[in-house]
């Protein structure tokens, strides 16, 4: 990975642990990266498993970074960035990972034209696995948007935006995405413990099947529905299942807890705001 720059994350909790050790897996140095984090046996355990420096000052942390990582929860964001001095004349690249912060609010704190990234990644990204969709506001100059990529894709997949407002939908898709299919994993599950599976096999063939049918989908390339009919015999037993799905009214139901994810989240922007 071709990033030289200095990186600072604010906030040390799962996502910037997850960053920075895919970010030293991809050739990052260790000497690049700096972590502020108010809980000191968290400092000492980020350090003892990465080698990199840490702090309890969010100040000092960004003060030799090109790249600050805003990595604390939505709740707090405002105050850890009202409580920075930053010279507005900095050519830093600030990067917010916080769910539901919409750009116009951390340049409203921030005080001045920063470049800002904000990223909605997902919790598979904690392996490494994780679906990020990022965008860039007019000040992201085409280095720091290739940077923050790599950053990014540094837990996983990225995709970029051109609207901000997209940012609703996808995290009604791939941010609160993963707790569907964990959902329909659990579901599964239950059904096959219920006809009289050992708990055990229902779970690994339920994982299984689940990684599976992903990694087939990604690797063929083909739409989903075309995949399902591929498998659906007619009079078959897949076929006997999807039909008591589809009259349950499940792509309805799919549909109608996207579009709630979606007016959540607009609905959150509006509470963590000013
Ligand atoms: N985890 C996910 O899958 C996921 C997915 C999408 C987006 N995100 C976003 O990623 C961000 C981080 O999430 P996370 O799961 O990593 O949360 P987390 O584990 O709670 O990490 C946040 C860290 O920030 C620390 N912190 C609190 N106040 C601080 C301050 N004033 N200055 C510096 N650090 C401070 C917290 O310390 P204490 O615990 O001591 O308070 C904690 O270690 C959130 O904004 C979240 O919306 C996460």
């Amino acid at each position: 990975m071709n990033i030289n720059n200095k990186i600072a994350f604010l906030g040390g909790g799962n996502m910037a642990r997850s960053l920075i050790s895919g970010l030293l897996k991809s050739g990052v140095e260790a000497s690049q990266l700096h972590v502020s984090d108010p809980d000191e046996a968290n400092r000492a355990l980020l350090h003892a498993d990465f080698a990199i420096a840490t702090g309890s000052s969010n100040q000092v942390a960004i003060t030799n970074a090109d790249i600050v990582v805003f990595a604390v929860k939505p709740q707090v964001l405002k105050d850890v960035i009202s409580e920075l001095t930053i010279d507005a004349n900095c050519t830093k690249l600030f990067i917010s990972i916080a769910a539901g912060i919409p750009e116009p609010m951390i340049h409203k704190w921030l005080g001045f034209d920063a470049a800002i990234v904000r990223c909605m990644p997902n919790t598979p990204a904690l392996v490494e696995s994780g679906a990020t969709a990022l965008f860039a506001n007019a000040q992201v100059n085409s280095q720091q948007h290739d940077t923050a990529e790599s950053i990014m894709r540094a837990v996983g997949l990225t995709v970029w935006l051109e609207r901000e407002s997209d940012m609703d939908a996808v995290t009604a898709l791939s941010g609160s995405g993963p707790a569907y299919f964990f959902l329909v994993m659990e579901a599964m599950e239950q059904s096959a413990i219920k006809m009289g599976l050992d708990a055990k096999i229902a779970r690994i063939l339920c994982l299984q099947t689940a990684l599976g049918a992903a990694k087939l989908a990604i690797e063929v390339q083909q739409d989903p529905a075309e995949l399902r009919k591929k498998v659906t015999s007619p009079g078959g037993t897949t076929e006997a299942a999807i039909t008591e799905f589809q009259n349950g009214g499940m792509m309805e139901l799919f549909s109608r807890g996207l579009f709630a994810a979606q007016q959540r989240a607009k609905s959150l922007a509006d509470e963590l705001g000013d």
